[in-house]
């Protein structure tokens, strides 16, 4: 029988066999898509190749794409764990057609794969087709025709747009769809002319195998749809699904694909998994571990906001399972290792970024585990804090609280509200969770770059690519090619307008690579833009952004552009200094060293890299030093287009997320070789120096440097050495070197004063004052009660227990105002302890300082904010003795 990895091979030889380019899975990051969240189908990386605005060297491709569903159009999080055939991450095998074959071809080889290939049933599967309702396109009695070559009508099932008519979100290539599925009953498949049985009522009875996209359409913004260039075909088949029907068992999670995942979680486990809680926790464990650490390895990052946090929900899920079945130590990375292990032959990246995944599960675990500690306590004050004069239900809101700022479960609040009489309404905390994070997901900024995104769909699907001149020079004659007024294009911009502007050529930068968009002027006849930014919202679209002063302009008007050239070379050194810095770090850190992120601004430059503990000293002075001596080296930029193959051949390193075919911008200075679009100095000697601000970490396993160079450099070191003057004045130093000494100096004279000052209070508190005359007998019991200086309560016992020395047997009460707040503690001896336990004596007395206390039977405090009632306090302790002594 085929294993899951087999019939992955497979697909890729069956369709490379019938002229199918293979091509890689893309990243789980969508690129250049505000779109999506994540890649939630093969199609997402070839979504512009269907809609025309892309060309590839092939018309046929197929993939084996990993694909996350957890959060926006296609989100199946909830589910995973609870049905056999869910999961967060999948991976989808797809076949491909641009505008080459189209419905028969699809539909032939997907009845071909399955049932010839890997040898599933033909009698247990049955088909569903577009019934023509539910979206403006035809029923598609074509398919169903082309359908009958290999199945009887009565398994050929119409179902309506819901299941019938696939979009990848609100836009984008789009079309009606045929699905496979597989038939689990235990009779034959129910004729497909019974009104309400088939694939599209009974869930449970059929599992959907591979569904075949006709792409005919794009859905726009507006809700309107518009034909493709040509129809295409778009297949996605979920893996683990195939694998399950080929290997016979009767959920995913029992194929090869998750086995080893479901047996780590369960020996972790080991005995103490309680048997009532079934397989469930054991899948959302295994399930999960797979997303976070596929997640991890393309850059994901557990945090607020956006996709990081559905990461951190799908992580602290998973860690939250694992609690229940008594996994109370950090476990998850231990899964999220084999994953590593059983995935890496086919996605690399993996063991490439094994140590990072390790890392940042193993940092996230122990931060959930202490915000679930933080989270027990809050429930605890909460409950007592809750009025029950007002009835015994717990507020749904608060439950709701406690999950959002501490990740505390919802039914562990309930577990833990019953135990102390009240009671949680689970379904409404819920409610409140949900409308939370509705509120939340606004802060993710989706919704705001999707109108940035629909706003410029349009403008460089009909313009295209803005000619970028500016490696070469700072000024450039162009045309106006659209104007853009209050989020709407327009044909002429007014006198004061705030305009957004797109040209034929354009010699600023557009915002991208972390390098900030240029600034600068745009003047035609008498009317000048003073530009504020420039950024690229598509593609290589320049849209340029300020006022219009001095007059109007109008679309196809002749502009002269020009660079704020001081701004760019300051910018142009902090861009070529991150070169250096990226070299220097992994010269002195090692290979791990990877750029996560990075600002190039004309102030500073701020540079983010995988490593995972602070940097010394040392290592700052090595990696200044390594950047000074390639300043000084003075090498000329080497800039290059070349093949990604060429650049791999040179070692550059960067981000290589080119597109297929295309060519890629090589940096060279000196050793550093980088892929890069960014603006260049011509010389290392340009920068002048570079000096580390800050060194920080930012997140599990990611750290930030922020550094400046050229004359900023320079003000950072003045502004050093200003400070260092300044304190050597202060001390009294006559030169800097004396400083350290003033120091330690003074830190031994004022540490030898703060030992003198304990041993003054404590002699206060204990000798002098009453001497013996304060000491009583009380039931034959030596009672000894002060009122004493002290400053706090730390003071307080120690003069309690110099007291109780000096007695013998006996018991001291002692009481002290601090702060304005009354303080009392009783200490009483060993032999007395069971007569007359400190902490009962306390109950008796705190009341009159209007406080609480408690304590051990030898020693009790407690505080008020009633200092008046001290004496009287103090007063009532031998009547309290002769009482508790009998
Ligand atoms: N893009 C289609 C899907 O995801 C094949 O179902």
């Amino acid at each position: 029988m085929a294993s899951a990895h087999d019939i992955r091979k497979r697909f890729v030889e069956f369709f490379t066999a019938r002229g199918h380019t293979h091509v890689p899975s893309s990243s789980l990051v969508p690129r250049n898509d505000p779109t999506l969240l994540f890649v939630n189908a093969g199609m997402n990386q070839f979504k512009d190749v269907f809609t025309g605005r892309e060309q590839r060297p092939y018309t046929r491709a197929v993939t084996v794409q990993r694909c996350v569903r957890a959060g926006g159009k296609h989100n199946d999080l909830d589910n995973v764990g609870f049905t056999p055939r869910h999961h967060t991450l999948f991976e989808m095998l797809g076949n491909f057609s641009f505008g080459d074959y189209f419905k028969a071809d699809a539909i032939r080889w997907g009845w071909e794969f399955l049932t010839g290939e890997v040898g599933l049933p033909a009698d247990r599967l049955v088909v569903t087709v577009f019934d023509g309702t539910g979206e403006a396109a035809d029923a598609d009695d074509e398919a169903a025709e082309m359908w009958r070559e290999f199945l009887p009508a009565s398994r050929i099932y119409r179902c309506s747009a819901k299941d019938n008519f696939w979009a990848m979100g609100d836009t984008g290539p789009c079309g009606p769809c045929s699905e496979i599925h597989l038939f689990k009953g235990d009779v034959a498949p129910p004729d497909a002319g019974i009104a309400g049985r088939g694939p599209a009522f009974e869930d449970n009875a059929y599992v959907e195998l591979w569904n075949l996209v006709f792409m005919q359409y794009e859905k726009h913004p507006d809700g309107t749809m518009s034909k493709l260039p040509k129809p295409s075909i778009d297949t996605g088949s979920g893996l683990e699904r195939v694998a399950a029907a080929v290997e016979k068992v009767g959920s995913n999670y029992e194929t090869d694909l998750l086995i080893p995942m479901v047996e780590c979680a369960r020996a972790l486990a080991g005995s103490r998994r309680p048997l009532d809680r079934g397989e469930a926790p054991l899948r959302v464990i295994a399930d999960h571990a797979r997303a976070t650490a596929f997640l991890v390895a393309d850059g994901v990052f557990p945090d607020k906001g956006g996709r990081n946090y559905v990461l951190r929900r799908i992580m602290r899920r998973a860690i939250r399972h694992g609690t229940e079945i008594g996994l109370d130590r950090p476990f998850f990375h231990e899964v999220c290792a084999k994953v590593v292990e059983n995935f890496s032959d086919v996605y690399p990246e993996l063991a490439e970024r094994a140590a990072t995944i390790d890392e940042v599960v193993r940092g996230e675990e122990e931060s959930f585990r202490r915000t679930l500690d933080r989270g027990l306590r809050r429930v605890q004050v909460a409950v007592g804090e809750h009025d029950r004069a007002a009835g015994t239900a717990f507020s749904p809101a608060v439950a709701a609280d406690l999950y959002d700022t501490y990740g505390f479960p919802l039914d562990l609040t309930a577990v833990i509200v019953a135990e102390h009489g009240l009671s949680l309404d689970e379904a409404a905390a819920e409610k409140a969770l949900k409308e939370r994070q509705a509120a939340g997901e606004g802060n993710t900024n989706l919704g705001e770059e999707r109108a940035v995104a629909d706003l410029y769909f349009a403008l460089h699907g009909e313009l295209g690519d803005t000619t970028f001149v500016g490696y070469d020079s700072t000024e450039a004659d162009a045309v106006v090619r659209a104007l853009v007024v209050d989020g709407r294009a327009v044909d002429e911009a007014p006198d004061g307008a705030e305009v957004e502007l797109v040209l034929d050529r354009t010699p600023m930068y557009g915002e991208s690579g972390g390098q900030v968009g240029d600034t600068g002027t745009i003047t035609a006849a008498g009317v000048t833009v003073e530009v504020t930014d420039t950024h690229k919202p598509r593609g290589a679209m320049h849209v340029h952004r300020g006022r219009l002063s001095g007059g109007t302009l109008r679309k196809g008007d002749a502009v002269h552009v020009a660079v704020d050239t001081a701004r760019r070379d300051a910018i142009r050194r902090n861009h070529s200094a991150t070169h250096l810095l990226h070299h220097a770090l992994r010269k002195h850190l090692g290979d791990h060293v990877l750029q996560k992120g990075s600002l190039v601004t004309p102030d500073r430059l701020r540079f983010d890299f995988s490593h995972n503990r602070p940097i010394t000293p040392e290592q700052r002075r090595e990696i200044e030093a390594t950047v000074a001596q390639m300043v000084l080296a003075n090498a000329a930029a080497d800039v290059r287009q070349q093949s990604m193959d060429e650049a791999k051949a040179r070692r550059a390193i960067g981000l290589f997320e080119a597109k297929y075919g295309e060519t890629v911008r090589v940096v060279q200075f000196g050793a550093s070789i980088e892929l890069c679009g960014g603006t260049h100095v011509g010389r290392t000697g340009d920068i002048g120096l570079l000096a580390i601000v800050s060194e920080a970490s930012i997140a599990q396993g990611v750290r930030r440097i922020e550094a400046v160079t050229g004359m900023g450099a320079l003000a950072h070191l003045q502004g050093l050495v200003e400070l260092v003057d300044g304190t050597r004045t202060q001390l009294h130093a006559h030169t800097v070197e004396d400083v350290p000494v003033k120091i330690e100096r003074l830190q031994h004279d004022l540490k030898a004063q703060q030992r003198e000052v304990a041993r003054l209070q404590q002699e206060l508190a204990t000798g002098g004052g009453g001497g013996a005359s304060d000491i009583t007998e009380v039931a034959g019991i030596k009672v000894q009660v002060r009122r004493v200086a002290s400053p706090d309560a730390k003071a307080l016992r120690a003069a309690a227990d110099a007291l109780r020395d000096k007695l013998g047997s006996g018991i001291v009460v002692l009481g002290a105002e601090a702060d304005g707040k009354a303080m009392l503690l009783v200490a009483v001896t060993k032999d007395l302890e069971a007569r007359v336990p400190a902490g009962k004596l306390i109950a008796v007395l705190a009341p009159h300082v209007d406080g609480k206390g408690g304590g051990r039977p030898e020693l009790a405090q407690a505080g008020g904010p009633n200092v008046a009632g001290l004496d009287a306090a103090l007063a009532a302790a031998t009547g309290a003795i002769a009482s508790l002594a009998g």
